[in-house]
């Protein structure tokens, strides 16, 4: 790959798509990473803006964010780049030109190693200097989502509390957000590096249907996470308040909230692990956002605390148990049936939950799962008996959960799922 002709070549696309013209653009460099973590190549593009407000408004990026791309090779990069610019923006044609992009793609293409000498030379002084600059601005990065828990001040002190955190409503730089204390029991520098490079991919993630991170203290003393404040809270305290009335209409759209957050992160390559109506918050329209991914993922080692086992029983797909086999991101279709369940139940206790490892495998392998409510519309039934099949070749992935669901919906004339009621106290024994 040829690196001079990659920057021409981008940069006649940025004009081509966005008319942006070649001088007024600054790429600072074009490489790839081949990533460790998931055997396969990434490209980043770094947007870069000197108006830091229209950057935050406008594309509701940070200065500093990059975009991933998973392709290796430049004419397939190019286009979704600029598609993912694209997607990002809700920006006038005209008022483009004011911005810079830097595209940054890390590693060295094989036409490298056949430089003459001093081209090599100069290569390698060029090098030098870009990992100085990535260097700085992986530190630049890395003081973005930093937060020192002081800044934060608390309105309403333990909200909440889970498994491994105690959260706080609290105001940050004028922003209401939710201030999660970690408790952790032995963090190792290993476990700190891993959760440190966690933090910084979540804190680039940006979906209507996704909590967004909005940064986290890494100071073992003080280890916490900092997201949007969502108002109405867990998904599942919701469900289970009967002054809030629900129709079938409703439930719809939270499923649909879910999936597209879902299989935003699947395409993130971010597996959730711990999908439950307890990790789904509902903000003040109604939307559903998916919290607590990732994070907990580089933590939750035997050294760092007791908690070995992923996911939460009555909501874990059997495989997550079945230590000898490894799974993938199908275990959060299997959850995501769960939170179909509850969302039509609203809330009722799941008859799984609690039991022991392999007396839950069990029923689940004999398809003992929890009883679905006879109003519920057939196709809808059939979705989560698919999503929470024991094989998880048999479970759908989260796009044809989509077109599932949209099937649904336009299957009827909304107003006659209006008239479906979601009652509470449901039964399922
Ligand atoms: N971003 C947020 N906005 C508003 N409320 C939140 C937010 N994050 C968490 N909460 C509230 O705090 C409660 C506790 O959250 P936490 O994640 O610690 O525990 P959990 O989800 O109930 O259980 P688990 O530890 O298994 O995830 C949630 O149930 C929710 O009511
Ligand atoms: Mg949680």
């Amino acid at each position: 790959m040829d690196r001079t002709s990659d920057v021409q070549a981008l940069k006649q696309l940025l004009f081509a798509k966005f008319g942006i013209p070649p001088e007024k653009q600054r790429i600072l460099r074009i490489d790839n990473i081949m990533s460790q973590k998931y055997g396969d190549i990434k490209i980043s593009a770094c947007v870069l803006d000197q108006d830091k407000k229209k950057l935050i408004a406008d594309y509701q990026l940070v200065n500093g964010d990059k975009l991933y791309l998973e392709e290796s090779r430049f004419h397939i990069i190019a286009p979704r780049f600029t598609q993912s610019i694209q997607g990002a923006s809700a920006l006038a044609s005209e008022r483009l030109n004011e911005l810079e992009y830097s595209i940054q793609l890390r590693a060295k293409s094989p036409e490298h190693h056949h430089q003459h000498l001093h081209e090599r030379k100069i290569s390698e002084e060029k090098e030098e200097k870009e990992e100085e600059e990535e260097e700085e601005e992986e530190k630049s990065e890395e003081a973005l989502w930093e937060i020192d828990p002081s800044e934060i001040l608390i309105v309403k002190p333990k909200i909440g509390h889970g498994k491994t955190a105690i959260v706080h409503k609290g105001i940050w730089r004028l922003a209401e957000v939710a201030y999660k204390e970690l408790t952790y029991a032995r963090l190792t520098e290993q476990v700190m590096r891993a959760f440190r490079e966690e933090v910084k991919t979540l804190s680039q993630l940006r979906h209507e249907n996704v909590v967004m991170l909005v940064g986290a203290c890494t100071d073992p003393k003080k280890l916490s996470i900092i997201t949007e404040w969502v108002p109405r809270g867990a998904l599942r305290d919701v469900l289970l308040n009967n002054h809030i009335k629900l129709n079938f209409n409703n439930v719809l759209k939270m499923a649909m909230d879910v999936a597209c957050g879902m299989a935003y992160l699947h395409s993130r390559r971010i597996i959730h692990r711990d999908l439950k109506s307890h990790n789904l918050l509902v903000d003040e329209s109604w939307t559903v956002k998916v919290a607590d991914f990732g994070y907990a993922k580089p933590l939750s080692t035997d050294e760092s605390t007791a908690l070995t086992e992923v996911g939460t029983s009555g909501w874990v797909a059997p495989e997550v148990l079945d230590g000898d086999n490894g799974y993938n991101k199908s275990v959060d279709v299997f959850s995501y049936g769960v939170c179909l369940w509850e969302m039509i139940t609203r809330g009722s206790s799941n008859p799984l939950c609690g039991l022991p490892a392999l007396r839950y495998y069990r029923e689940v392998e004999a398809n003992n799962m929890p009883s679905i409510p006879a109003w519920c519309p057939a196709p809808f039934a059939r979705l989560i008996q698919s999503c929470w099949a024991f094989r998880p070749e048999a479970r759908p992935d989260f796009p044809a959960i989509i077109a599932g669901l949209r099937a649904i919906m336009q299957d009827k004339d909304p107003a006659a799922y209006d008239a479906i009621d979601v009652p509470c106290n449901f039964n399922p024994s």
